[in-house]
Parts: structure tokens; C-alpha cells; sequence
């Protein structure tokens, strides 16, 4: 089991040190527990959806202590996300906007925006000054299973995969944050939380709940979620590769020499074979091949195990997009 420790000073320099070194903690926020990860490290990432044991990737919140620092993290501010910052934060309002290049692509799960909140939970905020990231944070709990509102809640479920968690007491709110996407000239709700949607309304006006247009709120099967423009297809073997068409491989490992005679690009998501780092790659080799205009991207599958499923079903959802059209 992790260990619970009270906010004293001590503690969340202890905290700050993990995360500083690339690991995971459970901390309290005033909506629920949340199982934090340096937000701009990419394997520190891979670690949450791990533990979590999500068989999907969704892309998880950042969480900030310094208003500031969203111009280092959205590439555009409008003035509805000002507006609404200057009311709501710190609180339980979680905003979307277009990201930055520094944002790790595992953060956002391939795609261009990314959430960005600031809690107002006291312990989560001392927790957040002592280190000079945004937190990575989704609910502690496991896949599928109910948000933790208590330490003993994250204990339970995840425990056994994390040394610490920082007790901040029961969370005064008790279910997670409103998740607003302000991508788009409208307001969306893609999750009702926290923040109730007439005290958004009234400073920004009108606002929508995702159900009534095209969004579909289920994580993981938003259509929003990224996948690539090009085709894709999973190979078990490179004698399925077409020679005549420009095309790329996303390996899982270090391929063979020969495969140069193949394909023109190749990204390999670990060397060593890895999983972990494969996750934390996959997104943005998936972008980087994407971006060259092939004909064709070929998929290496990879070990259906830990994050391995999560990967794999991305690529089955890209390789369908593909047999469909
Ligand atoms: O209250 C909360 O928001 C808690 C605490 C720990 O801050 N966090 C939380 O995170 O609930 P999580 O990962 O369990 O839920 C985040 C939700 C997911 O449904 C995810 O799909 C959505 O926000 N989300 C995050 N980034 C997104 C993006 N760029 N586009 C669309 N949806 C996004
Ligand atoms: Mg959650």
C-alpha cells in the first residue's frame, strides 16, 4: 500500500521531489484525487495511464498554480478563456484550448488542444509551487472504476502502484471539474462538473452540453480524438508491405536493416522494445509520419499487455478509420 502522509512541509517537498524526478504521486484537489505526473515529460506521463490501466489513451488535464502559465502552454487565449479565469480559477473549471509545442502530445492524446485547470484545493496549490510544471493529473482511480474522494479510496484502488499519496482530507466538492472545450466560436461542455454550466454562462454567455451537438462525452470515443489523415494498416509481417507505394513504418522495436529497402520513413517507438516508452512516443510518431504525405503508414503490432492495449487500440481505430472510407 502507498503511504498516506499529512500536507506538512516535509511532505510536499517529498511529493515535488517525485514528480521532479520523473515519478507519480496521488494528491488531493477540491474535486477529487488526482495522480499527478510532470506534465511535460512525456515517460512521466506514460506512467499514469499505466497505473490507471486504461485500455485506451484520453487526454488528462494540466494542472497550474501560476495564471500565467497558459501562455506557455495555449497557443491562443481568447477573451472568454480570460474572462472566465479571472471569475473561476482557482476552481473546479477545466478549459480547452489549442496547445503549444511543449506539450507533450501523450498529455492531449494526439491531439492540438489541450486542458488546462487550476484547482483551489490549498494542498494541491503548495504542491504545484514547488515545482516549475504543469501536473498531469486525471482522477485516481482505475479504469472504469469511481473517482476518489478520500485518500483511503485512492489506496484501495491504486495503492499498490504508487508510493505516496498526500492526504488532503475528503474533497470538498466531491466529483470532478467542468471540462469546457473553447476551441470553437461556441461554448462546450464536454463533462458537467464542478462549476455549474449557468455560473459560465453568465459571464460568457450561451453554453452547450456536448450531448446536444456532435460530440459524443464517453472518453476515449470522442471523435475528436486524434488519428491520422494517412491510411494505416497493421502487419504482422514486412512481406505485407507494398514496394510501390511511398510508404512509412511505425515500428514497435529497432527493425532490421533490410527495411530500409521498404519503406522511406520509419519511427521506432522503443528500441528495446519498451512499452512504457513506446507510449510516451507513440502520438508524436504517429504525427511526424503523418505529416509526410505517404501513401500508406504500416503498424507494427505491438505486446497486447499494460499500455500495450492502449496502443493497440488506437491503431485498430486508425486502421478501421481506413478499411471504411
Ligand atoms: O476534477 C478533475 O478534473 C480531476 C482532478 C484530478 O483535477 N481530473 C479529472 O481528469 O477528472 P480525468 O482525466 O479523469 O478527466 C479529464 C476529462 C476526460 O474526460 C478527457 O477526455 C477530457 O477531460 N479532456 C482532457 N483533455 C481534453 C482535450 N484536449 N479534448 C477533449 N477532452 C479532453
Ligand atoms: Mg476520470
Amino acid at each position: 500500500m502507498a503511504q498516506i502522509l499529512k500536507p506538512e512541509k516535509k511532505n510536499i517537498e517529498l511529493a515535488a521531489n517525485i514528480l521532479k524526478s520523473g515519478g507519480v504521486i496521488a494528491f488531493p484537489t477540491e474535486t477529487v484525487y488526482g495522480l499527478g505526473a510532470n506534465g511535460l515529460n512525456p515517460i512521466s506521463v506514460a506512467k499514469i495511464f499505466e497505473i490507471k490501466n486504461r485500455p485506451f489513451f484520453d487526454p488528462v488535464i494540466l494542472h497550474i498554480c501560476r495564471k500565467d502559465d497558459i501562455k506557455k502552454l495555449w497557443k491562443k487565449i481568447d477573451e472568454r478563456a480570460e474572462k472566465l479565469i479571472e471569475k473561476f480559477w482557482p476552481g473546479p473549471l477545466t478549459i480547452i484550448l489549442p496547445k503549444t509545442e511543449i506539450v507533450p502530445y501523450i498529455v492531449t492524446a494526439g491531439l492540438e488542444t489541450v486542458a488546462i485547470r487550476m484547482p483551489s484545493h490549498p494542498v494541491a496549490l503548495e504542491i504545484l509551487k514547488e515545482v516549475d510544471f504543469p501536473v498531469a493529473a486525471p482522477s485516481a482511480n482505475l479504469f472504469g472504476r469511481l473517482s476518489p474522494t478520500t485518500p483511503e479510496h485512492v489506496n484501495k484502488q491504486i495503492g499498490n502502484k504508487i508510493e505516496i499519496i498526500i492526504d488532503g482530507g475528503k474533497c470538498p466538492i466531491g466529483i470532478e471539474s467542468t471540462v469546457l472545450d473553447l476551441t470553437t466560436e461556441k461554448n462546450i461542455i464536454l463533462r458537467p462538473g464542478g462549476l455549474p454550466k449557468e455560473e459560465i454562462e453568465k459571464v460568457i454567455g450561451k453554453v452547450e452540453f456536448a450531448e446536444k451537438t456532435n460530440h459524443i462525452s464517453s472518453p476515449g470515443q470522442l471523435p475528436s480524438h486524434y488519428s491520422p489523415k494517412t491510411p494505416l494498416k497493421i502487419i504482422k509481417d514486412y512481406k505485407e508491405i507494398d514496394k510501390n507505394l511511398k510508404a512509412g513504418l511505425l515500428a514497435f522495436k529497432l527493425p532490421p536493416e533490410k527495411i530500409k529497402d521498404y519503406v522511406i520513413a520509419i519511427e521506432i517507438l522503443s528500441e528495446k522494445g519498451d512499452l512504457k516508452e513506446a507510449a510516451s512516443n507513440f502520438f508524436s510518431a504517429l504525427h511526424k509520419l503523418d505529416n509526410l504525405n505517404l501513401d500508406i503508414i504500416y503498424a507494427e503490432p505491438v505486446p497486447q499487455e499494460g499500455l500495450g492495449i492502449a496502443i493497440m487500440d488506437r491503431l485498430k481505430k486508425a486502421e478501421k478509420k481506413f478499411i471504411k472510407s
